[in-house]
């Protein structure tokens, strides 16, 4: 038979280890985390976060909402290593596919990394950007959310989407760019010498269409190429500052993600209000990647980050002439979509 006096010192001793492991629990999650975050995500420089942290599954503060091909994993990449960010790595595609968005926000949130209330949970898929429906559901989850737009010259933009779609149909001989982009139904309809329009503007898609008069093949784009259509960035763009203020949404110059980092990501770091954190020490060009890559370094020994072979594809060579055309084609597109955005861009 246990004493009163003794049962006593048992309950006090439990509930002491019980306020004990309590009191610690943070700690304990934080300890866990850390050493999550060091074996995943490589990122050893996340420093110890304070107990009253409290890390949990949030929803999105910003989103990178596209375009594809233009350095969209480039920026989630770099972000990721910024100790204020949480980011998710796969695309989730919540946003563009109803049967995705049909499970609901409290299954989106349950995709999420665990973060606290200081950090930015940023997810990114690209095919936001060109859906319909996307900007008016990433509205009603949060009104004030941040929006990330990476774009890039759409010439290369449609050539880089060109070697991705090439890139998985290994079973076929590819066509090349240039066929796909003058396509044969496109020539067809141009023979009985109907301009055809496409939905942007009325802008005449084609300018050399009276080459048909001539038995020239008239060698028209084919707009409703998506390699080609994503890139008219203005079409899309419309629909999002109907639901976002401009200064909701911060466009990335993918071409100068590329040539110079630091200074963009010293740009998306005020748009994000977080930390100066991503300078010139954090990247390294690789020569043999050509591209840049995060550099981290600590006493013992300094490694390189660099995306994977999926990224920083070889481009095939396409002709002077089609190039022109497709700068010619793009020109006045581009020209409004920077009017729309208030700021331009050297390839435009
Ligand atoms: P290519 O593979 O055609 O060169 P996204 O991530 O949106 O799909 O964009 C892929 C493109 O990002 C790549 O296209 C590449 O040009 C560009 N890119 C920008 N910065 C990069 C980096 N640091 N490493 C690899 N690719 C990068």
């Amino acid at each position: 038979m246990i004493s009163f006096p003794s049962l006593f010192s048992y309950f006090l001793v439990i509930s002491s280890l019980s306020y004990l492991f309590l009191a610690k629990f943070n700690i304990i999650l934080n300890i866990i985390y850390s050493s999550h975050n060091f074996i995943f995500n490589n990122s050893w420089h996340n420093t110890y976060l304070e107990p009253s942290q409290y890390f949990e599954q949030r929803l999105p503060t910003a989103i990178i909402i596209g375009v594809k091909k233009c350095g969209t994993r480039a920026l989630l990449h770099f972000l990721k290593f910024h100790p204020q960010i949480k980011i998710l790595g796969p695309e989730i595609h919540f946003f563009d596919r109803s049967q995705i968005y049909n499970k609901g926000l409290g299954w989106y949130r349950k995709q999420m990394p665990f973060s606290t209330e200081e950090m930015i949970t940023i997810e990114k898929t690209p095919s936001y950007f060109v859906t319909d429906k996307a900007p008016q559901r990433i509205f009603h989850m949060n009104p004030n959310i941040k929006l990330l737009c990476v774009v890039r010259d759409p010439v290369i933009r449609a050539i880089s989407d060109y070697v991705q779609s090439i890139s998985k149909k290994t079973d076929q001989e590819p066509r090349s760019f240039d066929d796909l982009l003058f396509d044969a139904k496109i020539y067809a309809s141009a023979t009985n010498m109907t301009p055809r329009k496409i939905d942007f503007n009325n802008y005449l898609f084609f300018k050399n269409a009276n080459a048909s008069l001539i038995g020239v093949k008239p060698k028209m784009i084919d707009t409703s190429w998506s390699a080609i259509k994503i890139g008219i960035y203005a079409n899309y763009l419309a629909r999002w500052l109907s639901y976002f203020p401009r200064d909701q949404i911060f466009f990335v110059d993918g071409e100068k993600l590329i040539q110079e980092p630091s200074h963009i990501m010293e740009r998306v770091e005020n748009f994000l209000n977080i930390t100066r954190y991503m300078t010139w020490k954090l990247f390294e060009f690789d020569k043999s990647k050509k591209f840049p890559c995060i550099k981290m370094t600590n006493a013992s020994r300094s490694k390189l980050y660099c995306l994977g072979n999926t990224k920083g594809r070889t481009h095939p060579s396409v002709s002077n002439d089609t190039l022109a055309r497709l700068h010619n084609f793009y020109e006045p597109l581009n020209l409004r979509f920077f009017k729309m955005i208030n700021t331009s861009f050297d390839w435009g």
